[in-house]
Protein backbone atom coordinates (compact mmCIF):
# COMPACT_ATOMS: atom_id res chain seq x y z
CA UNK A 1 0.00 0.00 0.00
CA UNK A 2 1.40 3.37 -1.09
CA UNK A 3 1.97 6.21 1.94
CA UNK A 4 -0.41 8.19 -0.53
CA UNK A 5 -3.07 5.38 0.32
CA UNK A 6 -2.25 4.94 4.19
CA UNK A 7 -2.76 8.49 4.81
CA UNK A 8 -6.25 8.46 3.28
CA UNK A 9 -6.88 5.42 6.42
CA UNK A 10 -5.14 7.59 8.89
CA UNK A 11 -7.71 10.90 7.24
CA UNK A 12 -11.11 7.99 8.16
CA UNK A 13 -9.48 7.10 11.80
CA UNK A 14 -9.32 11.38 12.16
CA UNK A 15 -12.99 10.97 11.64
CA UNK A 16 -13.54 9.08 14.66
CA UNK A 17 -11.29 11.64 16.97
CA UNK A 18 -13.05 12.34 20.20
CA UNK A 19 -11.71 16.15 20.73
CA UNK A 20 -14.64 17.92 22.37
CA UNK A 21 -11.75 19.68 24.56
CA UNK A 22 -9.18 20.50 22.38
CA UNK A 23 -11.26 20.31 18.75
CA UNK A 24 -7.71 18.79 17.38
CA UNK A 25 -8.10 15.90 16.05
CA UNK A 26 -5.68 13.48 14.95
CA UNK A 27 -5.47 10.36 13.01
CA UNK A 28 -3.30 7.72 12.52
CA UNK A 29 -3.16 4.32 10.88
CA UNK A 30 -0.70 1.38 11.47
CA UNK A 31 0.11 -0.77 8.07
CA UNK A 32 1.35 -4.21 8.52
CA UNK A 33 3.75 -6.65 6.30
CA UNK A 34 0.79 -8.62 5.38
CA UNK A 35 -1.09 -5.27 4.54
CA UNK A 36 -3.51 -4.80 7.51
CA UNK A 37 -4.85 -1.46 8.58
CA UNK A 38 -4.92 -0.65 12.33
CA UNK A 39 -6.57 2.68 13.19
CA UNK A 40 -6.39 4.88 16.30
CA UNK A 41 -7.72 8.51 17.08
CA UNK A 42 -7.20 10.70 19.65
CA UNK A 43 -9.67 9.96 22.56
CA UNK A 44 -10.44 13.14 25.07
CA UNK A 45 -12.03 13.17 28.22
CA UNK A 46 -13.59 15.32 30.96
CA UNK A 47 -10.96 13.88 33.06
CA UNK A 48 -8.02 15.53 30.98
CA UNK A 49 -5.06 13.22 31.74
CA UNK A 50 -7.23 10.19 30.87
CA UNK A 51 -6.96 11.56 27.24
CA UNK A 52 -5.19 8.99 24.77
CA UNK A 53 -3.58 10.20 21.73
CA UNK A 54 -4.42 8.45 18.18
CA UNK A 55 -0.80 7.07 17.62
CA UNK A 56 -0.62 5.20 21.16
CA UNK A 57 -4.65 4.35 21.00
CA UNK A 58 -3.80 2.22 16.89
CA UNK A 59 -0.34 0.62 18.65
CA UNK A 60 -2.38 -0.03 21.99
CA UNK A 61 -4.96 -1.68 19.50
CA UNK A 62 -2.43 -3.53 17.44
CA UNK A 63 -0.79 -4.95 20.37
CA UNK A 64 -4.12 -6.19 21.85
CA UNK A 65 -4.75 -8.22 18.52
CA UNK A 66 -1.89 -9.57 18.71
CA UNK A 67 -0.19 -7.45 16.04
CA UNK A 68 3.39 -6.74 15.94
CA UNK A 69 4.64 -7.02 11.99
CA UNK A 70 4.56 -3.26 11.39
CA UNK A 71 5.33 -1.81 8.68
CA UNK A 72 4.55 2.25 8.52
CA UNK A 73 2.43 4.60 10.01
CA UNK A 74 0.90 7.55 8.60
CA UNK A 75 -0.20 10.05 11.58
CA UNK A 76 -2.99 13.31 10.35
CA UNK A 77 -3.67 16.26 12.59
CA UNK A 78 -4.84 19.89 11.24
CA UNK A 79 -1.11 21.16 11.44
CA UNK A 80 0.65 17.68 10.24
CA UNK A 81 1.69 17.19 14.12
CA UNK A 82 4.82 15.34 15.28
CA UNK A 83 4.38 13.19 17.94
CA UNK A 84 4.67 14.10 21.39
CA UNK A 85 6.96 12.90 23.51
CA UNK A 86 5.11 10.03 24.99
CA UNK A 87 3.88 8.43 21.83
CA UNK A 88 7.96 8.59 20.78
CA UNK A 89 8.68 6.50 23.49
CA UNK A 90 6.12 3.97 22.37
CA UNK A 91 6.66 4.33 19.07
CA UNK A 92 10.35 3.46 19.62
CA UNK A 93 9.31 0.53 21.81
CA UNK A 94 6.92 -0.91 19.78
CA UNK A 95 6.94 0.07 16.34
CA UNK A 96 10.35 0.36 16.20
CA UNK A 97 12.31 2.23 12.93
CA UNK A 98 9.48 2.20 10.54
CA UNK A 99 8.92 5.39 8.62
CA UNK A 100 6.36 7.73 9.57
CA UNK A 101 3.96 9.86 7.72
CA UNK A 102 2.66 12.87 8.32
CA UNK A 103 0.34 14.76 6.79
CA UNK A 104 -3.10 17.23 7.27
CA UNK A 105 -6.51 16.52 5.75
CA UNK A 106 -6.34 19.78 3.81
CA UNK A 107 -3.13 18.31 1.53
CA UNK A 108 -2.85 14.66 1.65
CA UNK A 109 -0.73 14.85 -1.74
CA UNK A 110 2.43 16.42 0.54
CA UNK A 111 4.04 14.38 3.23
CA UNK A 112 6.65 14.00 5.58
CA UNK A 113 8.23 11.24 6.21
CA UNK A 114 10.66 11.09 9.73
CA UNK A 115 11.67 8.25 11.44
CA UNK A 116 11.78 7.36 15.04
CA UNK A 117 15.63 7.61 15.70
CA UNK A 118 15.69 11.01 14.01
CA UNK A 119 12.34 11.99 16.40
CA UNK A 120 13.74 10.41 19.48
CA UNK A 121 17.25 10.48 19.60
CA UNK A 122 19.28 8.76 22.89
CA UNK A 123 15.77 6.97 23.82
CA UNK A 124 14.97 5.83 27.11
CA UNK A 125 15.54 2.08 27.26
N1 LIG B 1 -2.52 14.30 20.30
C1 LIG B 1 -2.37 13.14 19.59
O1 LIG B 1 -3.36 12.45 19.30
N2 LIG B 1 -1.12 12.77 19.22
C2 LIG B 1 0.02 13.46 19.53
O2 LIG B 1 1.12 13.00 19.22
C3 LIG B 1 -0.08 14.74 20.21
C4 LIG B 1 -1.42 15.16 20.67
C5 LIG B 1 -3.86 14.70 20.73
C6 LIG B 1 -4.06 14.67 22.21
C7 LIG B 1 -5.18 15.65 22.40
O3 LIG B 1 -6.41 14.97 22.26
C8 LIG B 1 -5.03 16.62 21.24
O4 LIG B 1 -4.13 16.01 20.34
C9 LIG B 1 -4.50 17.97 21.64
O5 LIG B 1 -3.33 17.88 22.35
Amino acid sequence: MSPEKLIKEAIIAQSRAKANFSNFKVGSAILTKDDRVIYGCNIESAAYPSTMCAERVAIYSAISQNITNFKSIAIISPSSAKPCGPCRQIIHEYLGNIPIYISNEKNTKEFETYFIKDLLPYPFG
